[in-house]
Parts: C-alpha cells; structure tokens; sequence
C-alpha cells in the first residue's frame, strides 16, 4: 500500500470517516476476496482510499507506465494529458470513472465499448464557492486593491470610481465616491442549471439577486428557459454564468453576437470549459472596455504564456482551479466508491456518460 500518515485534528470529516473505514478494512484484500482490479491515480495518498467496497484491488496506475497494466475499472488522472499517457498501457478497462464532472477527452480515448461515468456532485461546493467569489472579487475590484497593496500607494484608490464609470457608463459625481459595487439587487444568468448551477443559485439567494436559467430544456418551478432563449436572455443580466459542459451544440456558444448583446459593464464568468467561449471575440470585448470576466478556464489549456487574455483588462483569471479544494478529492472518491459497489451489485450506475456499446 502506499501513501503514509495518520489523520489530524481540523481534517474535514469526511477525511476522518475514511479514515475510520481504513482502521476496519484495509486497502488491499487478501487474495480470496479479490474480484475487481480497479486503477487510480498513483499520486493519491493512500489514506484517502479507506472507503471502497469490499472485493476491490486499487492498483495505482503511474503517470507514464513501463509495462501494462491489467484493470477492470479505471479511475482516470485529473489531468488528461497523464491520463492520455497512461492509457495504451492499460488492458481490460471496461468502466471508467472519472473523479471530474467534464469527461469530454474520455471517448475519444477509450471508445466507445467502454462505459463511462462523471463524479457528478462532487464538484458543486467547491465550483459554486469559486464563482461566488470571482462574482463578489470582480464587482468589489479586489484584482485593483491587490495593485494598490502590492505597490503601497493609498491614494491610487480615487482610480476606482473612474474604473467604475469607465466600466459601467454611470458619470454621475457621487460623494463619497463610488469605490466599488454591489451584488444585491443584481440579475444573474445561469447558463447551465445541473448540480454546480443549483449550487451557485443556492449560495446566490442570501445576495438577493434576480435569477435567470437557462439549460437545454425548459422547465419550470424554478422557470428554467431553452437554450434557444439565451439570447434574449443575454440583455437583462449583469452577471452571466457559464456552468454548463463542453459539447459540440455548446462550442462558441458566446461569440462576438451574444457579447454583443451583454449590458455595458456586465459581467461574464467562464467557471465550465474553455471552448464555449470565442477567445477572439471576448478578447476584443474586453479590451472595448464594455464588460468584465472572470475564467478559470481555457481553449486551450494551459493557456500560452503570452496569449491575448494575459494582458487584457477587467479580467480576472484563475488557472483551472475552482474544484480542487481538499475536502475535494475525498468527496469525489466517494462518489466513485458507491459507483463501484452499484457496478458490483449488478445495480444501475448512477453517473453515466457513456454507455458501452
Ligand atoms: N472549473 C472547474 O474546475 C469545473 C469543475 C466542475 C465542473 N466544471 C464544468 O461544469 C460543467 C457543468 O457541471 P454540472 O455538474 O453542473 O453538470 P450537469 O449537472 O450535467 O449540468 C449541466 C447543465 O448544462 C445544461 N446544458 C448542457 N448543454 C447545454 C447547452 N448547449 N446550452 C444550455 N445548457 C446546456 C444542462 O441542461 P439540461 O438540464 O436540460 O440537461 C444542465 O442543466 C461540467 O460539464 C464541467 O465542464 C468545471
């Protein structure tokens, strides 16, 4: 087994549980148990894997493998530059659970005679928190009181209320001066309303905002509108969310149309994938001056050293980052451990996103 160390006061609790799990059932069985060889990440700690069901041999998978590997079931790396690596190596894969909720480079990889299934939920605090923030950092200009810190000049601070009708278009003389924004009273766009998109609204309601939905299928209670509305959407929000997946229909989704559209100094946050936004298109918006964003992710990945949204204005980044918390990793273990008792029992799974054919 690898991985050592105990657990320590302040651990989050399901740390602990796993932990408790660990104390009565090790990770490695004995031979008469064995049933399913399931692959994981070899840089897991083994402390974090108390909690899968009885019959399992976890087989760490390394990041670049010399020989190969014989799996059933294969917990792929978070990054899929790894995962891609290690892949040729493995034989017999016939699910793949992914601890991340967008599986878009797995089939390609794979194929399509092998099941695959997402850690849908796992993701939604830690995602819903880091759009929270971006929304809350963004309209509180902490990117330009971050400047002013770094540089010690207190009087830089009259800046933000020419930022703010720079930004906003309001050239009213307030006194005192407007210094930054509220969220309260806003009308925020989901566009995506799943688990991470119920999350943001959950953790939105105490701001008192306006919600807009928009998901493939309209609903309602709550009102959720098609995709076909989103453009009429676009003009009525002041911070749009993206939170859906990356799939063919939702490639360059927001492109110089759709920007277009956005109120004078609304904002856009990019908390999905990349390619649902034409780098071009927001690039030039931005540098317009006529809104703001926030991204923690990018087409591609990473993002170039030197490429355009570096140095563009109203723009904060974040190098994909919003799920990766520490209560994260256990959280999504979990998941994938229940989804492997279901698979054992001959039980529905639960987070299909492929279907072996
Ligand atoms: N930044 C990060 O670190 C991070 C972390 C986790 C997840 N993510 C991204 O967030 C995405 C959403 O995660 P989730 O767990 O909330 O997924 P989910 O529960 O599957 O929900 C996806 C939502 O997007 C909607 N949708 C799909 N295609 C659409 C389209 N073309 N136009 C409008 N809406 C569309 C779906 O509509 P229906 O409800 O009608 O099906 C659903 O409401 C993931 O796929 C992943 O790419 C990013």
């Amino acid at each position: 087994m690898r991985g050592t160390g105990g657990t320590h006061a302040g651990e989050p609790a399901e740390m602990l549980l796993f932990a408790s799990m660990r104390a009565e059932e090790p990770v490695q069985r004995g031979p008469e148990t064995l049933m399913l060889r399931v692959g994981y990440p070899h840089v897991i700690s083994a402390e974090l894997l108390g909690g899968f069901p009885e019959g399992v041999e976890l087989v760490p998978v390394p990041a670049k493998p010399e020989s190969e590997i014989e799996l059933d079931v294969w917990i792929p790396d978070f990054y899929p530059t790894h995962a891609q690596r290690a892949w040729p190596y493995l034989r017999g894969v016939k699910l793949v659970i992914s601890l991340l909720a967008g599986t878009e480079w797995i089939p390609g990889t794979v194929g399509p005679h092998v099941t695959i299934c997402n850690a849908r939920g796992a993701h939604n605090v830690s995602t819903a928190e880091w759009t929270v923030a971006a929304i809350l950092s963004l309209l509180k200009y902490f990117p330009f009181y971050m400047e002013i810190q770094r540089e010690g000049v207190w009087k830089r601070r009259f800046e933000a209320s020419q930022r703010y009708s720079d930004m906003t278009g309001d050239t009213r003389t307030f006194h005192p001066p407007v210094m930054l924004e509220e969220l309260t009273g806003k009308t925020v766009l989901l566009v995506g309303y799943g688990e991470i998109g119920k999350e943001i609204e959950r953790m939105l309601v105490p701001f008192s905002v306006e919600m807009l939905r928009v998901a493939r299928t309209a609903r309602s209670q709550p009102e959720v509108h098609a995709a076909g509305e989103l453009e009429s959407l676009l003009p009525r929000a002041d911070v749009v969310v993206l939170i859906l997946p990356s799939t063919p229909e939702s490639k360059g989704l927001i492109g110089s149309r759709q920007l277009a559209l956005l109120k004078q100094g609304a904002l856009l946050v990019n908390a999905a994938r990349g390619t649902i936004v034409e780098n071009d298109a927001l690039v030039e918006a931005l540098k317009s001056g006529r809104i703001r964003a926030a991204l923690d992710v990018f087409d591609p990945e990473p993002l170039p050293t030197g490429h355009p949204l570096w140095s563009c204005p109203n723009l904060l980044i974040t190098p994909h980052v919003a799920a990766s918390t520490p209560q994260f990793t256990p959280r999504a273990l979990r998941v994938a451990a229940e989804e492997l008792r279901r698979y054992m029992a001959g039980e529905p799974l639960r987070n299909v996103v492929q279907a072996a054919v």
